[in-house]
């Protein structure tokens, strides 16, 4: 994988003077403007799917402060919730009616009782039916962006992403996604219907799958890692304080600015459910690193692939 440079002048800035389009935009799917830097909504109704639950105002607050900032673009799962309190529900009350610009993107295939237990993977009847759910919870006559998101123990999922086209067909979806895929599912999916979006994990420090970087970079496809600062608890980004340091920057926003330079199609949906965070998270679409900078992160990320090769985090479930 490379990294190119992210300094001076970005062609693809925004002259709308938003904290978030400091980054410029992305024209998901060929047609559909968005924000380089956007928002996670998966850490607003709890910490982690076993809570402890957050609350649920301060959560309407980061999505409306989020969009205010210049955040057009949102992620999404019907299956983010704790107890009674889920983001869909926080994205509708928070934004509902929605502006024009605002894309909410959504991910089908996994799914969860209402006790919180994972269910089996997905089947085209049930991804139909997530998708209403999808429709329904948020308020909405179609959706933007559905990913199908892959579980590890997926082989090839070509007739559950023919089912996603069928309903993109119907106008009920705009643009396909798949996440958590491997080049090979991410082939058999582009094979079937256009993919305007790949959402897999990816940081500085946990390099999964770096061809599929490469690959949407050359055929401008969003890519929208999760993830960022590494996962499950809270982040330990010490690793990068050296060159954060140098900008008067946090580690954390180093991380965001490293995604938003891999490529002019990288857009980033950091997700916390702090104020605080929320706005240091929208400054680092300001922040541009240079050569030594990325050099350095480079090596970093070497050193984290070599110690732990094809690293996983496997206290992620699904
Ligand atoms: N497709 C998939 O399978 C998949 C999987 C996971 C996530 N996602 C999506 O990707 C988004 C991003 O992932 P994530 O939110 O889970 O990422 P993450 O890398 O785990 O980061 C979130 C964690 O970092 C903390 N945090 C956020 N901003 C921070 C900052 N500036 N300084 C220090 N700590 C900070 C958050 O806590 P606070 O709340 O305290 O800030 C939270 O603990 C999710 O929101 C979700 O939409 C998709």
């Amino acid at each position: 994988m490379t990294t190119t440079e992210n300094t001076g002048a970005d062609p693809h800035a925004s002259a709308d003077g938003f904290p978030a389009a400091s980054a410029g935009s992305h024209l998901l799917g060929g047609d559909r403007p968005v924000h380089r830097m956007g928002f996670g909504a998966m850490r607003l109704p709890s910490a982690g799917w076993d809570g402890p639950a957050h609350d649920p105002e301060r959560g309407i607050a980061v999505l409306r402060r989020a969009v205010e900032l210049g955040v057009n673009h949102i992620d999404t799962a019907a299956f983010y919730f704790y107890g009674d309190i889920a983001a869909n529900d926080l994205i509708r009350k928070a934004l509902h009616p929605y502006s024009d610009d605002l894309v909410i993107a959504t991910k089908v295939g996994p799914g969860r009782l209402p006790d919180g237990s994972w269910m089996d993977p997905a089947d085209p009847a049930e991804l139909r039916a997530a998708v209403h759910r999808n429709l329904r919870e948020l308020g909405r006559d179609h959706l933007d962006l559905v990913y199908l998101r892959f579980l590890r123990t997926d082989g090839p999922g070509g007739d559950r992403f023919a089912t996603l086209a069928a309903l993109r067909d119907e106008g009920l979806i705009r643009h396909l996604g798949v996440s958590n895929a491997t080049p090979g599912q991410f082939a058999e999916a582009s094979a079937i219907a256009t993919v305007a979006a790949v959402q897999n994990r990816f940081s500085p420090l946990a390099r999964d799958h770096a061809e599929l970087v490469d690959l949407c970079a050359a055929r401008n496809i969003a890519y929208v890692p999760y993830f960022p600062f590494g996962g499950a608890g809270a982040p330990d980004l010490s690793a990068l304080r050296h060159v954060a340091d140098r900008h008067g920057a946090t580690p954390a926003q180093v991380t965001l600015a490293w995604l938003l330079a891999l490529s002019p199609s990288m857009l980033a949906i950091p997700g916390t459910s702090s104020p605080d965070h929320l706005a240091e998270n929208v400054a680092a679409a300001a922040l541009r690193l240079d050569a030594d900078d990325l050099a350095e992160l480079d090596a970093l990320g070497e050193h984290a692939c070599r110690a732990s090769p094809g690293r996983r985090d496997l206290r992620h479930r699904p």
